[in-house]
């Protein structure tokens, strides 16, 4: 699988430790930056995750900032985007079995990198339920539109 990640100065150390995760699973990893501990605005790392998902250039996106809900937001912005911001592990599969997600966010504020771990390798092997879901997320697409 292909994973575009990106992250603010908020989300660095804790990007660090997934892409690790990320190696450790195979996954081919890009990453967009930010590369250090300076001050930078979220959005300028959401926009590129978020547009390379929706572009198809890459299969899933992961966005660490301090709480993953600026990081989110920008990102729903974006067509196609279903980002959902995870600080636990229940959610981590709802968030694909049910929503679909395709960009997950995380607060390295919020998660310690244990369970950041968890959530990641659980975000990233569950399939879509389908069925009903189905429906709900192309009602959300719909949205997109109006
Ligand atoms: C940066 O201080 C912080 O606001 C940012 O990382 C993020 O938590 C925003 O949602």
């Amino acid at each position: 699988m292909r994973i575009v990640i990106g992250s603010d100065h908020g989300g660095i150390h804790l990007k660090e430790t997934v892409k690790k995760v990320l190696h450790e699973l195979g996954m081919e990893v890009a990453d967009v930056g930010c590369d250090g501990t300076d001050s930078v605005d979220y959005p300028d790392y959401a926009q590129p995750v978020a547009e390379k998902v929706a572009q198809g250039e890459f299969d899933r996106g992961i966005l660490i900032c301090g709480t993953g809900i600026g990081m989110s937001i920008a990102a729903n912005k974006v067509k196609g985007i279903r980002c959902a911001v995870v600080s636990d592990e229940y959610s981590a599969r709802m968030s694909r079995e049910h929503n679909q997600a395709n960009v997950l966010a995380l607060g390295e504020r919020v998660v310690g990198p244990g369970l950041a771990e968890n959530i990641v390798r659980i975000w990233l092997t569950t399939e879509f339920a389908d069925g009903r879901h189905h429906r709900r997320v192309d009602k959300i697409a719909a949205l997109e539109g109006k």
